[in-house]
């Protein structure tokens, strides 16, 4: 994902690890999982984030409110196996803006959440990216 980046959708965001730290890098970022206890510390977690917007939804249910203009960036960590695989890399496709295109995410499970929003592997070893928001780096 590039340093700087528009509009980022994190699907099945869970406790919203990832989507707290993507509010430091991007523009604008929805966080959407099914889970009202998720939602619920994802909520808690990104309070002071006001460029986040975190949803309760199925990635499947169209009625929930994604950004009608899409994503420059789709994120889904540790989620896209919970869910019926085509139809929901179909939906991905249909949210992304034209010229964005999918990436097969291949990360070792050794990897940390904060490493994989760095750009660099190197930089990740050295320096963690400093959450902007006090509760961002909480478990
Ligand atoms: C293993 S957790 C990963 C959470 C988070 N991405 C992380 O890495 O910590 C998978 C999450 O996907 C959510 N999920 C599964 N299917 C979903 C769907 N169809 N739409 C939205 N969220 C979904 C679950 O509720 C769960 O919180």
């Amino acid at each position: 994902m590039p340093s700087r980046v528009g509009r980022v959708l994190d699907v099945g965001c869970g406790s919203g690890r990832l989507a707290c730290i993507l509010t430091t890098r991007a523009e604008r970022v929805d966080a959407l999982d099914r889970s009202s206890m998720m939602i619920e510390r994802a909520r808690r977690r990104c309070s002071e984030a006001p460029n986040l917007r975190v949803l309760e939804g199925d990635l499947l249910d169209l009625a929930v409110p994604l950004s009608t203009s899409g994503y420059d960036a789709i994120t889904a960590l540790a989620s896209l196996h919970h869910m019926p695989l085509q139809s929901a890399l179909e939906r991905l496709a249909g949210l992304l803006r034209p010229g964005c295109r999918p990436t097969p995410p291949s990360v070792p499970r050794s990897r940390s959440v904060a490493e994989l929003a760095n750009p660099t592997t190197k930089a990740c070893r050295c320096a963690r990216p400093r959450p902007r928001w006090p509760n961002c780096g909480q478990p």
